[in-house]
């Protein structure tokens, strides 16, 4: 709740002038928030964990019913090293070919088949502006990405937003594959790549390490194979599962307010499947689901485990990192709402008046 303007404005009166790109360390960001009253916690890869794991996904009651789901793939990276690029590799070699139409955006998320001995797998991929939700969501534990692949240019090498990536991957407990980029360029050294990575703990397996990191040039579709599969091994060591027979829950992982369509968000399902006419409750925001649609913006009926899915009905815009629910009637969700409107607006009263203690979490 405080401004841009009033934090560099405190930065100034201590003599620190950032630059306007610049990152705060830990002591400084400590400091403004001792200035605000705002209670500092230390985004220890351990304690996010944990965070993630209390927030766990799974009931019980699904254990005996659990079926495989696709892993939910992130690519990060500097900018310029290729995400895009990537992206448009994968989706021109494996969308176009194995879906009519080929593939139109319509969200920040979507599902490709990637051949694997023979049979194709279904992956999701999480598009880039994901970049900011995955902070927003790490922040809240919540976990919805599988595995991170890092993009780095090989005649760049680790730059400040690879090193930013690393840190998220590696807080949120999720394996990273790093695809190193550009190796068809001239001044490209996918050696150096591997060097400076070792050199930050990310041992290549291929140098008896742990991290796989597959040369590929995203420009030429050179190696995307290799990297899918790889991604997909990867994938499977982890053994994703989920109760598709169930009331959906997952996460929000953008939204927005549509001209004519009102609010509009887009979901991960993480456990069971979300059909067409469910009442969702996500944060503040609640609402019968009118409309649902795929990633190439057709219409579903329904959207199970791990598939991403852009949602109208809610009758407010939710944030990216709210978790979703579906729950018995609109009175049940209005309830929950209210509640949890209720709770912020203590939390940001508190957060005001001084009274740092009470937070979200000792509330509830
Ligand atoms: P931001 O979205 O701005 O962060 O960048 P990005 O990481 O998405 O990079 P993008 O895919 O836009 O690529 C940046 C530039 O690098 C473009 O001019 C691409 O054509 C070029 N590029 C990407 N991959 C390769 C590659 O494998 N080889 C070569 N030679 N150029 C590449
Ligand atoms: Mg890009």
């Amino acid at each position: 709740a405080i401004s841009e303007g009033e934090i560099l404005g405190y930065l100034y009166s201590k003599g620190i002038k950032p630059d306007g790109v610049q990152t705060l360390d830990k002591d400084m960001v400590k400091m403004v928030c001792n200035e605000y009253e705002v209670e500092v916690i230390d985004a220890d890869p351990v304690k996010v964990e944990e965070m993630a794991k209390k927030k766990e996904i799974l009931d019980e009651d699904d254990l005996d019913k659990l079926q495989d789901r696709p892993p939910v793939l992130t690519i990060m990276g500097h900018v310029d090293h290729g995400k895009t690029t990537l992206l448009d590799a994968i989706r021109k070699s494996k969308v176009a070919a194995s879906e009519a139409g080929g593939i139109t955006q319509g969200i920040g998320a979507y599902k490709v088949l990637v051949p694997i001995d023979g049979k194709s797998q279904p992956c999701v991929f999480l598009d880039t502006p994901g970049h900011e939700a995955f902070g927003a969501m790490r922040a809240r534990g919540a976990r919805v990405t599988d595995i991170v692949i890092i993009v780095v240019a090989a005649d760049d090498g680790i730059r400040p937003q690879t090193n930013e990536a690393i840190v998220h991957a590696k807080a949120a407990g999720v394996p990273i594959v790093i695809a190193i980029n550009k190796i068809d360029k001239d001044g490209a050294n996918p050696e150096r790549v591997m060097q400076e990575l070792s050199s930050i703990g990310l041992m290549p397996e291929d140098w008896g390490g742990d991290i796989p990191m597959v040369q590929i040039s995203a420009l030429k579709g050179q190696n995307i194979d290799d990297l899918l599969e790889t991604v997909m091994l990867v994938a499977e060591l982890q053994e994703l599962k989920a109760n598709p027979d169930r009331n959906a829950k997952g996460t929000v992982i953008e939204a927005g307010l549509h001209k004519s369509k009102g609010p509009v968000a887009t979901f991960i399902v993480q456990n069971g499947t979300l059909k067409r006419g469910d009442v969702v409750v996500c944060g503040e925001a609640f609402g019968k689901m009118r409309a649902l649609f795929d990633d190439s913006g057709n219409r579903v009926d329904e959207a199970g485990p791990s598939i991403p899915v852009q949602v109208i009905g809610l009758n407010n815009v939710p944030i990216a990192g709210d978790e979703f629910e579906v729950v018995a009637s609109l009175d049940v969700a209005r309830q929950k709402a209210v509640a949890c409107a209720e709770l912020l607006r203590n939390e940001r009263m508190s957060a005001k008046a001084g009274d740092g203690k009470v937070t979200l979490s000792s509330l509830a």
